[in-house]
């Protein structure tokens, strides 16, 4: 089937998707956390089943890789979807707008596509390998900031709140600080990488993040003419971690700032 039939379906559900999770958006009662995690796992799990039962029905020989599903099913098509139903967690239980569904599309292992949609904004951001990257219809460039001094850097932090964890992050954020012309931490990596595809930010980069969160964003940061990294500054597997993504011109300095 052609890529652009499975492009009109990923657009379709992540629309879809949106929806679902906009109808749990604000919903919450109490801020108890037991009552937030509740309402989060009820809108996580109500849009990944309608996600994956929609690309099971479609596309039964792809496989499906979802944040909420343990298993990884690599399928036999060669095509594998990698899927999260609800990227910005944390901003979604604090009733903040700024989260996404993100459905991106490998084949041979390879991210080619990407959508991420999100819902309070009514912005859907699509892109194909070689046929460029989208913002609701609207095609997108990196931005044209070609030092780091003159850059807005976004990253994100790990769940996991250890002082041994986040004492490296955060010195990589004092040399951003000190380096660049802001930092910005707005919880959904897959938007993060949508707004260094827009010209939104300079730059992104994470060092505990998912294949779910990265898959589409990837891809539509390359199609608008940016680079995704390794922190090494190599090719970027997004089944390790970490990443590095830029409008290209400041990758090398970002990166022997960070990491050198
Ligand atoms: C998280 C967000 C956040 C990033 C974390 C992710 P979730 O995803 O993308 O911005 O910093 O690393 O885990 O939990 O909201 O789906
Ligand atoms: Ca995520
Ligand atoms: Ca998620």
């Amino acid at each position: 089937m052609h890529i652009d039939t499975r492009m009109e379906v990923a657009s379709r559900i992540a629309r879809e998707a949106g929806a679902i999770l906009r109808d749990f958006f604000r919903t919450m009662e109490s801020y108890e956390l037991k009552g937030r995690a509740n309402i989060v796992s009820e809108a996580d799990k109500a849009a990944e089943d309608f996600l994956v039962q929609e690309i099971r029905r479609l596309f039964p020989q792809d496989g499906v890789i979802a944040e909420e599903t343990e298993e990884q099913d690599w399928g036999q098509s060669g095509f594998v979807w990698v899927v999260d139903p609800l990227d910005g967690t944390t901003n979604f239980v604090h009733s903040h707008p700024h989260f996404a569904v993100s459905i991106g599309l490998l084949k041979d292992k390879e991210p080619i596509m990407g959508v991420v949609y999100a819902p309070v904004y009514d912005e859907m951001f699509c892109g194909v390998r070689d046929k460029g990257a989208y913002c609701n219809g609207v095609l997108m460039s990196v931005s044209k900031a070609a030092l780091l001094r003159s850059s807005l850097i976004a990253s994100g932090f790990p769940y996991a709140r250890e002082e041994q964890i986040l004492a490296p992050i955060l010195e990589r954020v004092q040399r951003i600080l000190l380096n660049a012309h802001g930092f910005r931490r707005a919880g959904s990596a897959a938007l993060d990488l949508c707004y260094v595809a827009a010209g939104r930010l300079d730059a992104y980069w994470e060092e505990d993040v998912r294949a779910w969160d990265m898959a589409a964003g990837l891809v539509l940061v390359e199609e608008a003419g940016g680079r995704c990294s390794s922190i090494e500054g190599g090719v970027c597997d997004i089944f390790q971690g970490k990443i590095v993504a830029s409008n290209s011109k400041i990758h090398e300095e970002l990166i022997s700032v960070l990491f050198r």
